[in-house]
């Protein structure tokens, strides 16, 4: 038997209707503060990631799914939405718009990762960029939105992850400083770490490790580092997020899997959720248009896990369509005049499904029963059909185009 390959998985219809739920609600809040929905496409030059998400990530080090396209060209299986959000701003010269640009997506995206619950090879995110503004308050509103997300999806409890990066000059110093320090401290780092010290110090906070997470306990943050408009910048973001009565932990270890992100950083956790806790998180991307060689602009937003989402809800999906009728039939020549009569009843604005399983009269009507149907029209050869109400069992003659007139009349 041939399967869907390991960390994939099949959205059954059971599922796309939560999905759509969600989908419908995340669309109401989004829109309601002026996001505007982008799709990009599902594949890109492998490039655009290695530049934008960064060559010394996990992402791009070991996680793309990139292949030739037949003509020398390496494409890449989108791993994430903001760097092909930001290629489809450059493109389309939507600088030239009123800033900023607000674009949300839901879309599918790959990693190979070793899956586990929560964690998949091909997953959905629900996204939002702010492109075009380097306002606090755009950072906060975003938090704000994805918070009312969250609750929307019944997320319920979750835990507010908060730090700044600073601009990169600000980290620059910071760095050199933190690198003296993992240096001081190598022989009780974890190989993967103690290779990075000099591509990326800052992941070492995101160790699983005991010795490495006990050696990054003392060691220097940058949150206490931050300085002139970087610290301005994140004190007015707590500030707003006060305002706004959302409760949030500074988290100085906080450390996101792609490279893009100066000052604001957050992340959402569920405790709900096992080993992958983070249910959505973003952050602040100044320099990231600009590294795609994009006028300088500067940039915020985040991604939720629509899978992750799923998990640690309540939400139920939406109640099944109800079927305003069933059209059986009583012998095979009315065959012909049901199928009319289904499509008729459609074109008028009912629900309508028609037998299609060659089921005996009796079996017909037991289906019915089954899918919720609210009437039954039985239709023979005959001008006449039989229309049975479901819930009281009442069944009467009608000629058979008066069917359609006789359901709306009980139901308007
Ligand atoms: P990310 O943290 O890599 O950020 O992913 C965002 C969310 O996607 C995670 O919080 C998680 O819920 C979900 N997710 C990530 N990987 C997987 C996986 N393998 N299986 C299931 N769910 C997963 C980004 O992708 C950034 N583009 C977010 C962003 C937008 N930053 C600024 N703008």
């Amino acid at each position: 038997m041939i399967q869907a390959p390991r960390g994939t998985f099949d959205i059954l219809p059971e599922d796309a209707a939560r999905r759509a739920r969600l989908e419908g609600e995340a669309a109401a809040i989004l829109g309601a503060a002026g996001y505007r929905r982008i799709e990009t496409p599902t594949f890109e030059a492998t490039e655009l990631f290695a530049r934008g998400v960064g060559e010394a990530t996990d992402i791009v080090r070991k996680e793309m799914y990139s292949f030739d396209d037949g003509a020398g060209r390496s494409m890449t299986l989108r791993p994430e939405g903001t760097a092909p959000v930001c290629r489809a701003y450059i493109e389309h010269g939507m600088h030239k718009l009123p800033q900023p640009v607000k674009l949300w997506y839901l879309s599918s995206f790959f990693r190979a990762e070793a899956p586990q619950r929560g964690r998949y090879r091909q997953f959905w995110q629900i996204g939002a960029e702010a492109i075009g503004s380097a306002a606090p308050e755009t950072d906060a509103e975003l938090i704000v939105l994805l918070a009312e997300v969250l609750q929307a999806a019944g997320v319920g409890d979750v835990e507010l992850h908060l730090s700044s990066l600073g601009t990169p000059e600000a980290r620059v110093e910071y760095r050199e400083e933190l690198k003296r320090y993992l240096r001081a401290h190598e022989d009780r780092l974890s190989p993967e770490v103690r290779d990075r010290i000099d591509a990326n110090p800052l992941r070492a906070f995101d160790a699983k490790d005991r010795a490495t997470r006990e050696v990054m306990q003392s060691a220097p943050t940058l949150l206490e580092r931050l300085e002139g408009e970087d610290a301005e910048h994140f004190a007015r973001v707590r500030a707003l997020l006060d305002a706004a009565g959302l409760r949030y932990e500074l988290d100085p270890s906080l450390v996101r899997g792609l490279d893009y992100y100066t000052r604001t950083l957050y992340s959402f956790e569920s405790p709900r959720l096992g080993a992958q806790s983070e249910v959505g998180g973003g952050g602040r991307y100044d320099r990231l248009i600009e590294q795609l060689e994009g006028p300088p602009t500067p940039a915020s937003g985040w991604a939720a896990g629509v899978e992750r989402m799923l998990l640690a809800t309540e939400l139920a999906a939406a109640p099944p369509e109800p079927v305003d009728v069933f059209v059986a039939v009583a012998d095979a020549a009315g065959t012909g005049a049901a199928f009319a009569l289904a499509q008729d009843a459609r074109r008028a604005g009912l629900s309508a499904q028609l037998e299609l399983a060659g089921r005996s009269l009796k079996g017909q009507l037991r289906h019915a029963d089954r899918i919720g149907a609210r009437y039954v029209a039985i239709v023979g050869e005959d001008s006449h059909a039989s229309l049975r109400d479901m819930s009281s069992g009442e069944q009467r003659e009608v000629p058979r185009d008066a069917v359609i007139a006789a359901i709306k009349e009980a139901h308007p």
